[in-house]
């Protein structure tokens, strides 16, 4: 296949570049946002019509403070959430990701989503820097809860068979700390690459919103996949207008001719 027969319609300017960037590139790192799981049928966060905070409240969902308040809202908010992932596959997008880890001498892969998609779709040591909806720990002793066939149909969370404490979903919530190795990590990795890839964020979120910039200082070609110019797009060498399910793929057969 001839470059000129992987270009596709949907195929955004600057494409074919960004391809050779990276099958030239030593240390990749790549950083994905609600957008690469959109086309999986998952809500992103700020859609002015169907994003989560532009329906709900952050501050009574998403934070400690919102828990201890009401402990069964939260619950069932996520346990929606999850029940939706476990009928949810991974796309397109997530898929060249995880072709492009096998293809590349090293691929690190951060996200701030947490399902599971990446790893479903193949990505190994994914690292999930706003924790996971797939794992759930005890809010007081903070021991793993492993969810009961009942739990997730539940009106109000579970409580640990140790201490007796409410259990919770391992996301990070507003006012939290992220993971410190998780982020240790994704800052020694984006701080050494040779070529960062940032998909799907609206990079309004720190830390995470800063690492582009990071990567850039450090001098990496910055590459941005985003339906729309975000607040990290000034960061950016490359930008790539489309969906992930298709500028994802498109990379990779540009890289593959
Ligand atoms: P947002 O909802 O803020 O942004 C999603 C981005 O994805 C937007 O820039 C969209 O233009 C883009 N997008 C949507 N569909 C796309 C597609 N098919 N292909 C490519 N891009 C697409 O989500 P995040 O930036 O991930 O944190 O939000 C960051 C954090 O804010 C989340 O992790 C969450 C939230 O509060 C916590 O819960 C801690």
């Amino acid at each position: 296949m001839s470059s000129a027969s992987a270009a596709s319609a949907e195929e955004p300017a600057g494409v074919a570049e960004v391809a050779r960037l990276l099958a030239q590139a030593q240390r990749v790192v790549v950083l994905t946002g609600a957008g690469i799981s959109a086309e999986s049928g998952i809500a992103t966060f700020r859609d002015a019509r169907v994003g989560y905070w532009s329906q709900f409240d952050p501050e009574v969902l998403a934070s400690p403070q919102g828990f201890a308040r009401d402990p069964g809202l939260v619950w069932r908010w996520y346990m929606e959430r999850y029940r939706g992932l476990l009928n949810s596959v991974p796309n397109r997008g997530h898929q060249a990701l995880a072709a492009l880890q096998g293809a590349l001498p090293q691929l690190t892969l951060a996200t701030q989503n947490v399902d599971d998609l990446h790893e479903r779709a193949g990505s190994r040591d994914v690292l999930h820097l706003h924790g996971s909806l797939t794992a759930f720990r005890c809010q007081r002793c903070k021991r793993p809860h492993h969810l009961s066939s009942d739990d997730p149909l539940a009106v109000t969370p579970p409580t640990c068979t140790t201490c007796g404490g409410l259990v919770r979903p391992a996301v990070v919530w507003f006012g939290e700390l992220l993971p410190d190795a998780v982020m240790q990590a994704v800052w020694q990795a984006t701080q050494s690459c040779d070529l960062f890839l940032v998909v799907g964020t609206s990079g309004v979120v720190m830390p995470a919103a800063a690492l582009p910039a990071l990567a850039r200082s450090a001098g990496a070609t910055v590459v941005e996949v985003n339906l729309t110019p975000s607040e990290v797009t000034g960061d950016a060498h490359h930008f790539l207008q489309g969906k992930a399910g298709d500028v994802l793929p498109a990379l990779l057969a540009h890289m593959q001719t």
